[in-house]
């Protein structure tokens, strides 16, 4: 039995549609709430697979995990050190995040190696060097990755390139050394400044995260405590290029203007209407959407490789050739292929997409073949002519919450069936 959506597209959608709590700032979070003696709550925990299969993992590290609707408390008092292995790294990427803290809580921590996925070999090798310029001993044997951090000391790390995990990891694994630890050429997603704010809420002392170099200086315990996280910078990107190409006056809760400039800037240059409300964007739809001519993906606070998908989407229809380049990810054009067969013009060559503006798109049986390419062919489908099938909808249950009963309340005609 799978699930598809089936999308009548061309509507004009409007209403609100409200951003969940973002998940790339939730996963470290959860991943540091193994620092704390005692119990955290979670107020606005959002209906992510990811989320699901973090605290999957958290329970296999006998922590006990309550949840009801939004509402989520953990409680370490239980806690042991157990393997992360293969079927749980398999299930969740992220699980590698959890390395640093247990690393900290229990100076020793096993884990199997994450697999990469369908935009890339996802390699560690960054995380485990900046471990061991701490003094952690790391064996690799048999797919699994054995760190023993007894003779771990605070000190200097240089990250060999940006790594968003490795700056969220390496710090967690830093919070109990005695003294001072140091991290150079970190990566400043507005994710790892959330993590940081989780971990000083709950006593932490971690300074200057978002910039260019992160202090940490040891404290002994972590104390439990209530926290909310941030809206996902993703999924309001997601929305406002769908806001962008077919809302009119579509109200976005809880876009944070400082998150999303760059793609402000572009949306508000291609001539969309967008207002600026206190907690929300109000944004139409312009008729004219000028080709962007070049954007390429780079680390924050440059366009993130996470929307790449969903703008070129915006690009298959604007008037004249843009050039996308993705410098993150070696594979992450999947969706082109499916773009194309909605009657997008792109021509991809190693880490260049050229795509050629078409007066519409038009429906088709297509799939998603990772979290955000599947966010892409909503789009698609919404503002293609015709019917539009979507099959792999688990890809966009990992980082979309109900999408399509979202979708309904802007007038998309949007519906999520069992096909045998
Ligand atoms: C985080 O992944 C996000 N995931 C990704 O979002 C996001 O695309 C990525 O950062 C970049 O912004 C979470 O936060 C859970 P990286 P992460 O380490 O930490 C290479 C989504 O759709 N690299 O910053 O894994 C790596 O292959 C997901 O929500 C190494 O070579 O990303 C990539 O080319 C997709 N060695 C680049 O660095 C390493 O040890 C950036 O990866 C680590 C990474």
């Amino acid at each position: 039995m799978e699930e598809t959506y089936i999308i009548n597209g061309g509507r004009k959608l409007s209403g609100e549609i409200e951003v969940e709590a973002s998940k790339n700032a939730f996963l470290p979070v959860l991943a540091g709430s193994v620092l704390v003696d005692g119990e955290v709550e979670f107020l606005n925990t959002p209906e992510f697979s990811d989320i699901q299969n973090m605290c999957e993992i958290l329970k296999v590290l006998n922590i006990k995990v309550n949840r009801s609707g939004k509402y989520l408390k953990l409680n370490t008092e239980s806690i042991k050190n157990e393997k992360i292995t293969h079927d749980l790294t398999n299930k969740l990427r992220a699980s590698i995040f959890l390395l640093g803290p247990l690393l900290s809580k229990f100076k020793e921590a096993s884990i199997s190696y994450p697999g990469g996925c369908n935009i890339g070999t996802r390699p560690i090798d960054i995380h485990l060097s900046a471990f061991r310029s701490l003094g952690v001993k790391i064996v690799e044997k048999h797919g699994y990755i054995y760190c023993n951090a007894h003779n771990m000391k605070a000190g200097k790390v240089v990250f060999s390139s940006v790594s968003v995990g490795a700056t969220e990891s390496v710090m967690m694994s830093a919070i109990f050394l005695k003294g001072k630890t140091t991290l150079y050429n970190v990566a400043r997603e507005p994710e790892i400044r959330e993590l940081a704010r989780f971990l000083n809420e709950m006593g932490a002392v971690v300074r200057g995260a978002g910039g260019d170099i992160i202090e940490i200086e040891g404290v002994k315990k972590l104390h439990g405590g209530t926290f909310s996280v941030f809206p996902d910078r993703i999924v309001a990107g997601t929305h406002l290029i769908l806001g962008a190409l077919c809302g009119r006056k579509m109200e976005i809760k809880g876009v944070r203007k400082e998150d999303n400039q760059l793609l402000l800037n572009i949306l508000r240059e291609s001539a969309c209407e967008i207002e600026e409300k206190n907690d929300r964007m109000v944004i139409s739809a312009s008729e004219h959407i000028p080709a962007c001519r070049f954007l390429e993906t780079l680390p924050y606070p440059n366009f993130p490789t996470d929307l790449q998908p969903q703008f070129m989407v915006l690009e298959s229809v604007a008037n004249g050739t843009s050039v996308i380049k993705e410098n993150l990810f070696e594979n992450r054009f999947n969706h082109v292929m499916e773009l194309v067969k909605m009657g997008a013009d792109i021509f991809v060559k190693d880490r260049l997409a050229i795509v050629k503006g078409v007066e519409r798109l038009y429906g088709a049986d297509v799939s998603a073949s990772d979290l955000r390419a599947g966010a892409g062919l909503v789009i698609a489908g919404l503002i293609a002519d015709g019917y539009t099938t979507i099959h792999n909808l688990h890809y966009i249950d990992r980082g979309y919450e109900r999408l399509e009963e979202k979708l309904k309340l802007l007038g998309a005609d949007i519906k999520r069936v069992k096909i045998e």
